[in-house]
């Protein structure tokens, strides 16, 4: 697997100019829109509900990675496969039955990701690791935009990648989420990376042109 991908995080974008904010980051070159859903409950913040991704499937056919920061994730799926997500990612103490939510997502022939925030160990999800499509390693603590890249998290990715070379039915992509900005995107991706999340980076400056840095210093 050798490819990379910046998906922009539209938590950091202009709520009250959604639709203005998402066609600039298609038009510098977003390859894929993160989008993350937040309950106060799993993370002590809200955001936005399924419905979004609804929204968001009607103005482009990009890619659409769902981030989904609540408890019983298990209620929003049906509504997310129906609104033609393309990978949700679940975090895997969000549930008590993360293999069967893997599962269900898969059933409906949309990529299943598992979310790793930064005190969840790779060896406590290794029997989900040949089963799951994408494995996303939290870079901050979830629930927020704007923090702190925790730089110890490259060893999460590099592992992970050194794992699947190990291994040849570990099939995942490893995306990154949190405090992504031209440095630590590098560093990620040397790391092994390839689904890189920017939310402030990208939207609390000229979009386009933020996104042109990050390809640039990916070299994509
Ligand atoms: C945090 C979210 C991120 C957030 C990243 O819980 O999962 O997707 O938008 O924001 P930045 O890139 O600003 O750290
Ligand atoms: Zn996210």
């Amino acid at each position: 697997m050798n490819f990379d991908v910046i998906a922009p995080s539209i938590l950091s974008a202009d709520r009250l100019n959604l639709h203005r904010d998402l066609q600039t980051a298609i038009q510098g070159g977003a390859q894929m829109f993160h989008i993350d859903i937040m309950d106060g409950v799993f993370v002590p913040n809200l955001s936005f509900g399924p419905s979004f991704v609804q929204a968001i499937r009607k103005i482009t056919s990009l890619p659409l990675d769902v981030h989904l920061m609540t408890i019983n994730p298990e209620n929003y799926l049906d509504e997310l496969i129906a609104d033609q997500a393309d990978l949700i990612n679940l975090h895997v103490e969000s549930t008590n039955h993360i293999y069967r939510a893997i599962q269900k997502v898969q059933a409906a022939e949309i990529k299943a990701g598992i979310v790793l925030n930064p005190g969840t160990s790779i060896s406590s999800v290794a029997p989900l690791l040949p089963l799951v499509d994408n494995v996303l390693v939290m870079s901050v603590n979830p629930g927020f935009g704007g923090q702190q890249f925790i730089y110890a998290m490259t060893q999460k990715i590099q592992k992970l990648a050194q794992l699947r070379k190990q291994n040849a039915d570990y099939t995942y992509t490893i995306e990154v989420d949190g405090g992504i900005n031209e440095q630590t995107a590098k560093l990620c991706k040397v790391a092994g990376a390839q689904i890189f999340v920017a939310g402030s980076y990208v939207f609390d400056h000229d979009i386009a042109q933020q996104i042109a840095r990050l390809k640039e210093v990916l070299v994509i």
